[in-house]
C-alpha cells in the first residue's frame, strides 16, 4: 500500500508553474492634449496589444517571499529587484491583500526596454493578473486597476489588454471595436536606443492639436498622430529612419510610432506583405529589432 506521503508527493502538480503574457502593447493614436498641474499629460489613446509579449510564470511558496528571476533576448540589464516592475507589482499586491505566501516568478523579456511599447507596464499587470490567480484572490477589478495605476501610468490598459480608448493620465478605459483591427498583420521595429518617457513628454511643444476621433480605420490612419512622434525624434534622430523605412514598404496601411518611443508599428493588409517588408528591414538594418505579430483580437 502506498504511503500516505507518497500520495501527497504527487500532488505536486499544484506547484506547477502558470503563465502569464505581458502582450507588447501599442498606441495606435496618441493625442497629447494638456499638462497638468502634478506634471502627467491628458491624454486620449487608442491602445492595441500584440499577440506577443514576454512571458511571465511562477508558482506561490510558503515563505512569504517574492522571487524574480530573469533572461530572455533583453534579460541582461534588467534589473530583478527594487525598480523592476514585476518586483513592485507583487510586493504591493501582496501589501494589499495581507498575503502571508509568497512566489517564484520567472520573466522572459522578448520585449526591448523603454521601447513604447509597454515593456515593464504590461510586465507589472501581467504580474498582477499571475499572482491573482496564484494566490487565489478575490480582488475588484477597481480595485486591481488602482493598484496598476499606481505602478504606472500604462499599467491599467495592460491589465485588460484588449483593443481600448485610454484617456486620462492612462486610468480612463473603455474598450472599443474599430472594424478591422483584429488579427491586422503588424510589424514593430526598434532601432536600439531607450527612450525614457518623462524626457520626450517634457520635449512636447504644449500645443494641443485636437482630440482623437477615430471610429473607424481610415479615420484612424487619416485624423490620428502620435504627439510624441516629434519630440522622440527631436532625442532620437533614428526614429526618422525607422518610419521613413516603414513608410517606403509594400502595402503599409499606417506606420506610426508608439508611446514615447523609440518603437515604430506599421499595419498591413495581409501577412505576407508584412513578412516582405521584416525580410527588407532585416536585412538592411540587422541592428534593429524587428517583431512581426498580429494585433490582439
Ligand atoms: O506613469 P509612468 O511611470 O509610465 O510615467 C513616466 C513619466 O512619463 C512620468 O514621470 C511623466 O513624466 C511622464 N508621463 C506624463 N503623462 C502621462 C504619462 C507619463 O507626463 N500621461
Amino acid at each position: 500500500m502506498p504511503h500516505p506521503e507518497a500520495d501527497s508527493a504527487s500532488v505536486v502538480t499544484v506547484a506547477d508553474p502558470i503563465t502569464e503574457i505581458a502582450y507588447a502593447k501599442v498606441n495606435l493614436a496618441l493625442h497629447v492634449r494638456r499638462r497638468r498641474d502634478d506634471g502627467f499629460h491628458e491624454l486620449e489613446s487608442l491602445f492595441v496589444f500584440a499577440e506577443d509579449g514576454d512571458r511571465l510564470s511562477g508558482f506561490a511558496t510558503d515563505d512569504g517571499m517574492i522571487a524574480l528571476s530573469v533572461d530572455g533576448p533583453f534579460g541582461a540589464g534588467l534589473g530583478n529587484g527594487a525598480g523592476n516592475l514585476v518586483s513592485e507589482a507583487a510586493i504591493k499586491l501582496q501589501a494589499f491583500l495581507g498575503e502571508r505566501r509568497g512566489a517564484k516568478l520567472h520573466l522572459f523579456k522578448s520585449l526591448p526596454v523603454a521601447s513604447g511599447i509597454g515593456g515593464g507596464s504590461a510586465d507589472a499587470a501581467a504580474a498582477l493578473r499571475l499572482l491573482v490567480r496564484l494566490w487565489d484572490a478575490s480582488v475588484d477589478q477597481i480595485v486591481l486597476e488602482r493598484l496598476a495605476l499606481e505602478l504606472g501610468s500604462d499599467v491599467p490598459a495592460c491589465l485588460r489588454s484588449v483593443t481600448q480608448r485610454v484617456t486620462g493620465r492612462g486610468e480612463g478605459l473603455e474598450a472599443c471595436a474599430i472594424e478591422g483591427l483584429s488579427e491586422r498583420p503588424m510589424l514593430l521595429v526598434n532601432p536600439g536606443v531607450a527612450v525614457p518617457t518623462g524626457p520626450v513628454f517634457a520635449v512636447w511643444d504644449r500645443k494641443d492639436r485636437g482630440a482623437l476621433v477615430a471610429e473607424r480605420f481610415d479615420e484612424l490612419v487619416e485624423m490620428g498622430r502620435n504627439d510624441l512622434e516629434n519630440p522622440a525624434i527631436a532625442l532620437a534622430p533614428v526614429i526618422s529612419d525607422v518610419l521613413a523605412r516603414l513608410r517606403s514598404q509594400a502595402g503599409v496601411r499606417l506606420a506610426r510610432m508608439s508611446g514615447s518611443g523609440a518603437t515604430c508599428f506599421a499595419l498591413f493588409d495581409d501577412a505576407a506583405q508584412r513578412d516582405a517588408a521584416t525580410t527588407n528591414i532585416r536585412a538592411a538594418h540587422p541592428d534593429w529589432w524587428t517583431m512581426a505579430t498580429r494585433i490582439k483580437g
